[in-house]
Parts: C-alpha cells; sequence; structure tokens
C-alpha cells in the first residue's frame, strides 16, 4: 500500500502555510497529499486559513467570520513569513482544488468549525469537491465530530477522519459509530496494536503532525495509510529507501 505523504498546510516548513506558494512547494518536493484548514467569510465563501482571526499569518486583523471574501483577498498572507513570499494570497478552497486538477493528489480539508460552527460550511465543501470531481481524493477531517458525522450523511461517497489528539479509547470503534474512514491522531497516541486492530476493522490511520524522521520510520513499520507532516521531502525519502 502506498503511504499518503500529507503535506501539512502545504510545505509549511519552507514557504508560508496555507497559501498557493507552500502547496505547489509541497508536491514539488515529492507530498502525495496536502493538508489544509479551512475558514468561511461573512458572505459564506470558503477560503484557507488555519486560525480563525487574520493576525498572525496575515496583514489583517479580526475574525475571518466578519469578513467579506474581497476584504479576505485583500490582505497578504505571505510576507509575515518571508519578504520574498510578499504577494501571496488567502487561497479560496476552489483555487486549491483547481492546483489538484489531473493529479493524483489525496487532499486532506480540515474544517476548522470548532470555536465558531459557520452555519453551511459542510454543504459548501461537499459541494465544492463534487463540482471539481474531486470526492474519490478528499478526506474531510475535523475536531468537530459531530460535524464529521453530518458530512458522512450529506456525501457517504466522502471520506471523513476524526481528529484528536489522545485519550480516545480503541478509537477505531468510535470511528466505526460515525461512520468515518480514518483516525487522524496526533502522533503520541499511535502505537502499533492499535494500527493493526483498526486497520482490521477497515479503518485507517494517518496521525499528526510529524516530523522526526525516526518517528515516521516507527509509524511506517506500524502500518499506517497516510503521515502528516511539515516536511513532506524528508517523509519522501524514507518513502522511497523502502
Ligand atoms: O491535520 C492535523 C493537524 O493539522 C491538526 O492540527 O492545528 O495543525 O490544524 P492543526
Ligand atoms: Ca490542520
Amino acid at each position: 500500500m502506498n503511504i499518503i505523504n500529507f503535506a501539512h498546510r502545504g510545505a509549511s516548513a519552507v514557504a508560508p502555510e496555507n497559501t498557493m506558494a507552500a502547496f505547489r512547494k509541497g508536491l514539488e518536493l515529492g507530498a502525495t497529499g496536502i493538508e489544509t484548514d479551512v475558514q468561511m467569510t461573512s458572505d459564506g465563501a470558503i477560503v484557507i486559513i488555519h486560525d480563525e482571526n487574520l493576525s498572525r499569518t496575515t496583514t489583517g486583523s479580526g475574525y475571518v467570520k466578519d469578513k467579506t471574501l474581497r476584504e479576505v483577498l485583500e490582505v497578504d498572507a505571505g510576507s509575515w513569513f518571508s519578504p520574498e513570499f510578499t504577494g501571496e494570497r488567502i487561497p479560496t478552497l476552489d483555487e486549491l482544488l483547481d492546483l489538484l486538477q489531473g493529479r493524483e493528489t489525496v487532499l486532506n480539508i480540515e474544517l476548522k468549525n470548532g470555536t465558531f460552527l459557520y452555519p453551511g460550511m459542510e454543504e459548501k465543501v461537499i459541494a465544492a469537491v463534487r463540482e471539481q470531481g474531486m470526492s474519490e481524493r478528499v478526506v474531510i477531517s475535523s475536531f468537530n465530530h459531530y460535524s464529521l458525522a453530518y458530512c458522512k450523511s450529506l456525501a457517504p461517497e466522502i471520506r471523513t477522519g476524526i481528529l484528536y489528539g489522545e485519550g480516545l479509547y480503541r478509537p477505531w470503534n468510535y470511528a466505526a459509530t460515525l461512520q468515518a474512514d480514518a483516525l487522524h491522531a496526533h502522533y503520541s497516541s499511535v502505537l502499533p496494536e492499535f494500527v493493526t486492530d483498526a486497520t482490521e476493522s477497515g479503518i485507517v490511520y494517518h496521525p499528526w503532525t510529524v516530523n522526526d524522521p525516526e518517528r515516521m520510520t516507527y509509524l511506517i513499520e506500524a502500518g499506517v495509510a497516510g503521515i502528516i507532516t511539515d516536511h513532506p521531502d524528508v517523509l519522501a525519502g524514507l518513502l522511497a529507501a523502502r
């Protein structure tokens, strides 16, 4: 089985997270998957940014939910990382889906709907994925597990991944009750015997965020189906050497 090499927020170690530059760089460095985060604007556009607030990663301030798409597109999302990336914008989900057209890349869309619920977000994300014919190559993940169950009820053909840190007992059983397909666990809560039991139940593991090569090797040997990393080049090297 090919292990999916998910570039976390794109190649976020070498380019500003969740920008088109970071996604392109991730693909260049050998990623076979992209992990990204979505929020929703006041006029209902699905945009790519990790935080609810613009201030950490852009020249803007305030909450995405209070801005129109036009306002969100005006801020710079690259200069905080390095002057070389000045001019990078916050992408829309459609732009990222466009970039992945004609490729085999798997797209892991994390709905950031834990703090604000963003009514209608699930429908909009599913519609965008379906319109671009990407249903088979997308996994929708979230820490909001009610939202994932809702996504599955709307779109049974799109995979879902339960995001969690630790503390879930036999999480593959929990995933099955939510009709989820994958466990997006913090790497510290993944043991080889868990991966075996989950896989036997038809649930795969995509642990996050794994940057240490030794931990990557441990998880590869444990049998995970994918790894989410800021360093897709390091993971690609390990996978190629197997
Ligand atoms: O997909 C896993 C990981 O991205 C979850 O944490 O904060 O990086 O979105 P965060
Ligand atoms: Ca994320």
